[in-house]
C-alpha cells in the first residue's frame, strides 16, 4: 500500500534559524500517527507575502508565523477567528481550499494554559505589567485580561504602539499606559511580562528592582537564550516565579496542530525533555 503523502507545514519569521516548532510539530505527529512535514522558513517582512503565496503553491496547508511577521500575517488573512481580530495579530494560518487564508491566535490560550495548568498559577486579580506591544503582547494582554487579571499598565519603547494596544482593548478603567521612562514611578507588579524582542539581541533590563511585589511573577514570551536578561532581572529582583516562554511555545504549538488535525498533542513528555535540554525525536 502507498505511504500517505506527508502534509506540508512551515513556520514563518525572521530571525527562524533556532525555532524549536519543527522539532515540535513532528514529535506532535509521531505521537497522533499523523504524516507530516514542517520546515522553518526565513522571512524578511518585505518578502513575507510572496514566500507564503509560495508555500501554498507548493501545497502547504498550514503555517505558523512568528516574530516580526504576526500583524502582517493578521493583514494577509482571508477571514480571522474572533480572538486574532481583537488582538490584531495572528500566528496560525490555515489554508482555505478555494483560495486565502484562515487567521487564528493561539498564543494567548496557550500562555493562559501554561501559567494556569502546568504552573498552577491563579491570575485573577494581579496587577500585571505588560513589557512590550508588539503581536505578541496584543496576544497576551487580551488572553491574561480574558483570565481576570486586575489592572494592566502597558508599556513600550515607542509609546503610540502602547496607545494602539490600549484602545484596540478598550477598558480605560482597567488598562492604562505609561512611559517606559516612569517605570519607576507605577507602583508594583504582582505579574510582569516581557514581550518584547529585546532579548533575541541581548540586550540587557535595566528596570526598576521595585517594580516587583512582594509575591511576584515574571515571565518571558521568549525561551532559552532571548530569556536569559528578563529572567536574570527578575530573579535578581526577588520574583517568587521566573519563568520563560517554554511551556507556552508548547502549548500554542498544541493549539495549532489541534486547528490543523482536529487533535490535541499531549505536551507534558515534550516539555520534560526540552526543558532538560534534550532534542524531541520523532518516534520520542
Ligand atoms: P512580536 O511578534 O514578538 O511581538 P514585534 O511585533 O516585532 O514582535 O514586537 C517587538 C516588541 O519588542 C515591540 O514592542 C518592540 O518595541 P517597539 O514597538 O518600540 O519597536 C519591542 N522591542 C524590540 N527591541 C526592544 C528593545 N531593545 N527595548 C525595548 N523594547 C524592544
Amino acid at each position: 500500500m502507498a505511504e500517505p503523502v506527508a502534509q506540508r507545514f512551515a513556520v514563518f519569521g525572521h530571525p527562524i534559524a533556532h525555532s524549536l516548532s519543527p522539532q515540535i510539530h513532528v514529535h506532535f505527529g509521531a505521537a497522533t500517527g499523523i504524516s507530516l512535514e514542517y520546515t522553518a522558513l526565513d522571512a524578511p517582512p518585505e518578502s513575507f507575502p510572496a514566500q507564503l503565496a509560495e508555500f501554498r503553491e507548493r501545497g502547504g496547508r498550514g503555517a505558523n508565523v512568528t516574530l516580526p511577521l504576526k500583524q502582517a500575517a493578521c493583514a494577509l488573512s482571508s477571514s480571522l477567528s474572533d480572538f486574532a481580530r481583537r488582538a490584531g495579530a495572528v500566528n496560525t494560518l490555515t489554508r482555505v481550499d478555494g483560495g486565502g487564508w484562515r487567521g487564528d491566535n493561539t498564543d494567548g490560550a496557550g500562555l493562559v494554559r501554561d501559567l494556569t495548568g502546568r504552573h498552577a498559577l491563579d491570575l485573577r486579580e494581579r496587577r500585571s505589567l505588560m513589557l512590550g506591544a508588539g503581536g505578541a503582547a496584543r496576544a497576551a494582554a487580551f488572553a491574561l485580561l480574558d483570565a481576570g487579571i486586575g489592572e494592566l499598565v502597558i508599556v513600550n519603547r515607542s509609546p503610540e504602539r502602547a496607545d494602539a494596544l490600549a484602545d484596540a482593548i478598550g477598558e480605560p478603567a482597567r488598562v492604562f499606559t505609561r512611559y517606559w521612562d516612569d517605570l519607576a514611578d507605577c507602583g508594583s507588579f504582582d505579574l510582569i511580562v516581557n514581550a518584547t524582542s529585546a532579548g533575541h539581541t541581548r540586550q540587557d533590563f535595566a528596570l526598576p528592582f521595585k517594580l516587583l511585589a512582594r509575591r511576584s511573577l515574571c515571565y518571558d514570551l521568549s525561551y532559552g537564550e532571548a530569556a536569559t536578561a528578563f529572567l536574570a532581572w527578575a530573579r535578581a529582583a526577588g520574583a517568587t516565579e521566573a519563568l520563560d516562554g517554554l511551556g507556552m511555545l508548547l502549548e500554542q504549538a498544541a493549539e495549532s496542530f489541534a486547528l490543523w488535525h482536529g487533535v490535541r498533542p499531549d505536551t507534558d513528555a515534550a516539555y520534560a525533555q526540552l526543558r532538560a535540554g534534550l532534542p524531541l525525536h520523532a518516534t520520542d
